[in-house]
């Protein structure tokens, strides 16, 4: 794992231990368990009974060899049973499951019956976690949380907002009554912004880096409409850092399929060089830092809608422990997609 990694699914999986500790529930569904790391640590630190469950099967596979290569290597290092550390392990295949399925809030009852494995156990309660949940994974966990009588515990961190559908009879934004009451839009640019992190880009470096590609996909934009190749600028996409514009003009060019010979290495870099005699880069780094010091406010308009929803879910029931509580986990340094969100009802 990634140093990022190592601290998100750490951080999360004491959470979710906790969580269960207090309140008796050692079950978890991990929607969208992806190559299973936070299912892993939950299994096999934390003890606890893991339904990992991901719709593509590369995916399950690939954790399902993950897995073992754990088991072997915690099984050469001794697998540790101290109870005063912290770090105490206990390598269980039965903990954790993988399962391949595409869990929807209607299939949710379905998947968590195949898998308790007492079906009289009074205690059947589970908790539905996900790290990274992109798009509308995450509001499709909170619709199953509010469907499911099984699922006491919710606990999640979302990602990828630009993913999330805005229409439909059960759009990913708005979720709540009071939004969608007023009409609210975000539209994909907004959303695209609101995954940016400012915090990211008070490194230089990082920051020069970041500048320099937009500055580059401005000067190839302008150079495709300036040539007439198009009327307006055609989309992209990402594009992996270059270190420079030709390099950037390559990759762009083969993508946007229109043939090296329309824009020449050498009618590139004179544009490149026209745009940059006229400070344009400067420009782009005033506009791109004023962009970008609005996604917290849209990244926190999805949130606050998600937080009104589960707490008028919540509310209806008479649970003593119900409640709706959000908060940065990660560092956001590390981890900019760092909001939690946990439910109870
Ligand atoms: C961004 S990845 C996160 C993976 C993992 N949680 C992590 O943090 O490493 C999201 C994963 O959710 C899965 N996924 C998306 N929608 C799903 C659904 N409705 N049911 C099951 N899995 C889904 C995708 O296949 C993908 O592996």
């Amino acid at each position: 794992m990634s140093d990022k990694k190592i601290h998100e699914v750490e951080l999360l999986a004491k959470l979710i231990k906790t969580v269960g500790d207090e309140h008796h529930v050692s079950q978890v569904l991990d929607l969208g368990s992806g190559q299973g790391y936070l299912s892993r640590i939950l299994a096999f630190k934390h003890g606890m009974r893991v339904l990992a469950v991901d719709m593509s099967e590369i995916q399950t596979k690939g954790a399902e060899r993950f897995d073992q290569r754990a088991i072997k290597a915690l099984s050469i290092s001794g697998n540790k049973n101290n109870n005063d550390n912290d770090d105490t392990i206990s390598v269980s295949q039965e903990n954790l499951k993988h399962v391949t399925e595409m869990v929807t809030p209607d299939n949710v009852g379905q998947v968590l019956s195949r898998w308790t494995v007492n079906q009289e156990d009074k205690n059947n309660d589970w908790i539905v976690c996900g790290l990274h949940t992109c798009g509308d994974l995450s509001t499709s966990m909170f619709r199953l949380f509010a469907e499911s009588n099984q699922i006491k515990w919710l606990v999640n961190v979302g990602c990828c907002y630009h993913f999330l559908s805005e229409d439909g009879p059960q759009p990913g934004f708005p979720m709540s009554d009071g939004l969608k009451k007023k009409g609210y839009q975000l539209g994909n640019s907004a959303r695209v912004l609101a995954c940016q992190s400012p915090s990211k880009w008070t490194d230089p470096i990082i920051g020069q880096q970041s500048f320099n590609q937009y500055f580059y996909r401005a000067v190839l934009l302008h150079t495709i409409v300036d040539k007439g190749l198009a009327k307006k600028a055609p989309p992209i996409g990402m594009i992996k850092r270059k270190k420079t514009y030709l390099q950037y003009y390559q990759t762009a060019m083969k993508r946007l399929d229109y043939g090296s010979e329309v824009i020449t290495e050498e009618e590139a870099e004179e544009y490149y060089q026209l745009y940059k005699d006229q400070h344009v880069d400067k420009q782009i780094i005033v506009l791109w830092t004023l962009r970008v010091l609005l996604a917290p406010v849209l990244e926190s308009l999805i949130l606050i809608d998600r937080w009104i929803y589960l707490k008028s879910l919540v509310e209806s029931t008479d649970s003593k422990n119900k409640g709706v509580w959000m908060w940065p986990l990660f560092d956001s340094l590390a981890s900019p997609r760092n909001m939690c969100i946990v439910v109870s009802k």
